[in-house]
């Protein structure tokens, strides 16, 4: 089979499409002909061997997939071959096979093609499972999103809006903003302008918001810790900016704020009964039509440089897809 393989962990720009072996699924696996394969961010992470998985090498890159199930193990009776499906991987999307765990592979709804369905489970699965499951937004609330036209950001956007809060999305320039807008943002703010905190204070009732979903870091966390509300949460979820923030233990406690820390993918072995249940009511949500999952680029496997290029250099919006041929 043709994968993009990394052979050293120097970045996405040594990837070289190769033809490897097509995997043999364990007794517990799936074996899937991937059709897409979506990019996120910590894709660039591991190929640097900067991110908490740490394949062996070779390996190809690729945390997500949709395709038609090829094989399955002996022990795997919740899916067949022939089967339409999207999973979650450990790795190995970038490639025209994937081996998946049976817990971490779900039918695709008859209403998705395959670019979608692979564009689904990291960002809506972070973002629903991380406002419910631990951040607990209620409806009424005011949750702040930054980066929100991003892969995961827009996803808390329109899960922020299922639950019934009023949101407040932040980030680069008024085209990404208009994204955040279509997908159901309230009230916008362009953190290039600066002044987050006094725009999500005056938007508050001077009061700062309830939740803050950051997938950011960096000098922005530092205003969101000063404009979320007495007794607020913030979801700690990313640092896209490159930039960790040291938290001052001081303001939170002062201020009565809960910093949540969160990493979704230890959920798929911490609570799997807690994420399978968060995807069901995703699937419904989908299937009801109450969320628009975004594609904004999609390129071929042979082009899948392009495509790390196109995500860090900030031009993509919602996801971005690998067609596999
Ligand atoms: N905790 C978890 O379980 C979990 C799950 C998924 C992802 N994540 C993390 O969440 C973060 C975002 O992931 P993603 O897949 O949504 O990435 P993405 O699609 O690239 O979105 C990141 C957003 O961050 C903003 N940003 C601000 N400063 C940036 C910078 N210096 N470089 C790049 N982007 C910058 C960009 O929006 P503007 O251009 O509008 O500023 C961009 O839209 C990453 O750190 C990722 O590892 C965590």
């Amino acid at each position: 089979m043709k994968a993009a393989l990394c052979t050293t962990l120097d970045g996405y720009e040594s990837l070289t499409l190769c033809d490897v072996a097509t995997p043999t699924p364990s007794d517990t696996q799936v074996l899937i002909r991937v059709k897409a394969s979506a990019l996120n961010f910590a894709d660039s992470l591991i190929v640097k061997g900067k991110y908490q998985v740490k394949p062996p090498l070779p390996f190809s890159p690729g945390l997500e997939c949709a395709g038609i199930v090829e094989a399955v193990g002996k022990n795997v009776t919740t899916c067949q071959a022939g089967d339409r499906v999207m999973a979650i991987l450990n790795y190995g999307g970038f490639a025209q096979y994937a081996l998946a765990d049976a817990h971490d592979v779900f039918p695709i709804p008859d209403n998705l093609d395959f670019n979608t369905a692979a564009s689904l489970p990291v960002a809506y699965g972070t973002s629903h499972h991380g406002l419910t499951a631990k951040a607990q937004l209620k409806a009424g609330e005011t949750l702040v999103v930054h980066g929100a036209a991003g892969g995961v950001g827009l996803t808390a956007v329109e899960v922020g809006k299922r639950l019934g809060a009023t949101v407040i999305a932040t980030a680069g320039g008024p085209e990404k903003l208009a994204i955040c807008k279509e997908h159901g943002a309230d009230h916008l703010i362009d953190y290039r302008d600066g002044n987050v905190r006094d725009k999500i204070k005056a938007l508050t009732d001077g009061l700062g918001s309830h939740v803050a979903y950051d997938p950011v870091g960096g000098d922005l966390f530092t205003e969101t810790l000063r404009s979320t509300r007495q007794d607020g949460r913030i979801l700690v979820v990313g640092f896209a900016s490159g930039d960790i923030p040291q938290i001052p233990a001081n303001i939170m406690m002062v201020k009565n704020i809960t910093c949540i820390g969160y990493h979704w993918g230890a959920y798929r072995t911490l609570d799997p009964d807690s994420l399978r249940a968060s995807f069901a009511e995703l699937m419904s949500w989908i299937e009801d039509g109450s969320l628009q999952p975004h594609v904004s680029l999609t390129f071929g496997l042979d082009d899948v440089k392009q495509g790390f290029e196109a995500l860090l250099a900030r031009k993509s919006t919602g996801k971005i897809v690998i067609e596999i041929p």
